[in-house]
């Protein structure tokens, strides 16, 4: 049992984040017992190989919490705070701690993705708290803010930079003309990555992340594969240098909203993919593993939120606010937000969005050329906005071939994916270099 006026924090891992939880919890402990109304004493840190030499934690005082018992921590815990990762042992041990009735505290969006709705019904059942503000872009309050400050408004869209380490790689490929292998790596080694990276390349992290934030925004039950994802390992140096000729950069873009189908269903979209964003829009100048997320709300209108959205230090502040508000519900009563699904929108196809497009490609250059491309274009009602076209170089086959920039109007993705596939078709058309959308303007 805790003593009077102390309540037992268990710890589920002890790398990037957990060190810098277990730190904070120990650093401010009397602040924080202040703030809270009782002490808290981390009563374990469950870890893999607790024999394992740790920077920050061998030889202190922390050293002897270490156990490889996680199942048994679990259960002697009021406030289970869970920064391991992964969906298996978390999962299990989560629903564990809920019914031995420990609030908890989670980082894992990857879980909270997949399986959400079972975490929250389990919560319920036993009446704690389920809290994950560091799931979502780090540091940046925006759960929060979304789940309780925006829950009388109408939220119409959100859009964000919600990965550290792709925003710090494309941003490293643009500044220093880095390759995105190096810049990965240069990511794992400031902690930003995930314990596999290709998580953050691929988007499947922004994806677990945009899951969470359209099921807040938009009362509505939304797992990682509702999400249209792409990463960005098709992005090349010469994409980003083509972006910043015309005014844009290229960011990893995550985005919910409202929508509706051709045939009028009224739904959402959410989706993850590269975008170019104009440089005068405030995303563009997000830099390194900063996150922003923007909200457009009905009656509140734009709003942005921005911070460090990686990073051990980062994400023990968004992981230790949670901690202090369970720990408060605990002493005074009450408990914080549960699930709210009632709205239980159709979550669109990818193919209903509408977006505008830039289109590179490389075409044979001789006169009548552009005219057939503008007629496909044309022929699947995809209106163009601008046309340039750069030096062009004789190709090994003696044909002089020039490079075309397309840049659309807003069309249906669906219209546009058959555009290209008929551009491909031309006799004249030598490659499609990149088709990449542009939000934000
Ligand atoms: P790390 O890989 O650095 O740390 C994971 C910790 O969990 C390690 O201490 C590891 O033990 C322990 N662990 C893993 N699996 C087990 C297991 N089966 N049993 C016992 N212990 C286990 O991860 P991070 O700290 O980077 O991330 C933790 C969580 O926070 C993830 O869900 C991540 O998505 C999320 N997150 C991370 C951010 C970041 O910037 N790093 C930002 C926001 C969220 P051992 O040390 O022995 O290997
Ligand atoms: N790997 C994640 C990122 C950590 O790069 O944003 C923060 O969730």
């Amino acid at each position: 049992m805790p003593e009077a006026g102390s309540l037992r924090v268990a710890l589920l891992g002890c790398g990037v984040v957990g060190t810098q939880v277990a730190r904070l919890l120990t650093e401010h402990h009397d602040e924080l017992a202040a703030r809270v109304g009782a002490t808290l004493e981390i009563v374990g840190i469950a870890v893999r190989n607790p024999d394992a030499p740790r920077e920050q934690v061998t030889g202190t005082p922390l050293e002897p919490l270490l156990t490889a018992d996680a199942e048994g921590l679990v259960a002697r815990a009021d406030v289970v705070v869970e920064v391991m990762g992964g969906i298996e042992p978390a999962r299990t041990l989560l629903l564990s701690a809920i019914a031995h009735g420990a609030s908890v505290v989670t980082a894992n969006k990857a879980l909270l993705a997949q399986d959400g709705p079972t975490l929250y019904a389990a919560a319920d059942a036993a009446g704690v708290d389920l809290y994950f503000e560091a799931a979502v872009a780090g540091a940046i309050p925006i759960v929060r803010p979304v789940r309780e400050s925006l829950a009388g408004d109408q939220v119409r869209r959100v859009l964000g930079i919600v990965n550290g380490t792709t925003n710090y790689v494309l941003d490293r490929m643009a500044t220093e003309g880095l390759d995105l292998d190096v810049a990965v790596k240069e990511a794992q080694s400031l902690g930003y990555a995930e314990a596999d990276p290709t998580a953050d390349v691929e988007g499947f992290d922004a994806a677990a992340k945009a899951a969470i934030l359209a099921s807040l925004a938009f009362h509505t039950r939304v797992s990682l594969d509702d999400v249209a994802r792409e990463g960005i390992t098709s992005v090349t140096a010469d994409d980003v240098a083509s972006a910043a000729s015309t005014g844009h950069v290229v960011k990893l873009l995550a985005i919910a909203e409202r929508n509706r189908a051709a045939d009028g269903t009224d739904g959402i979209q959410v989706r993850v993919h590269p975008a170019l964003v104009p440089v005068t829009h405030p995303l563009a100048g997000v830099r390194g593993a900063y996150n922003a997320v923007f909200v457009e709300a009905e009656s509140a209108g734009e709003l942005m939120f921005y911070g460090r959205g990686a990073g051990g230090g980062p994400t023990a502040s968004a992981v230790l606010g949670d901690v202090v508000s369970v720990a408060r519900h605990r002493v005074l009563g009450g408990r914080g937000p549960v699930e709210s699904w009632y709205a239980d929108l159709p979550v669109l196809p990818a193919t209903e969005s509408r977006t505008r497009f830039q289109v590179r490609l490389e075409v044979v250059d001789r006169p009548g050329v552009l005219a057939q491309v503008a007629a496909v274009l044309a022929g699947h009602d995809v209106s163009i906005e601008a046309v340039r076209q750069t030096a062009g170089h004789a190709a090994a086959d003696g044909h002089e071939v020039a490079a075309l920039l397309l840049s659309t109007h807003a069309a249906p993705e669906r219209a546009l994916a058959a555009t290209v596939e008929a551009l491909e078709g031309l006799d004249v058309v030598r490659e499609i270099v990149s088709v990449l959308r542009v939000e934000g303007s």
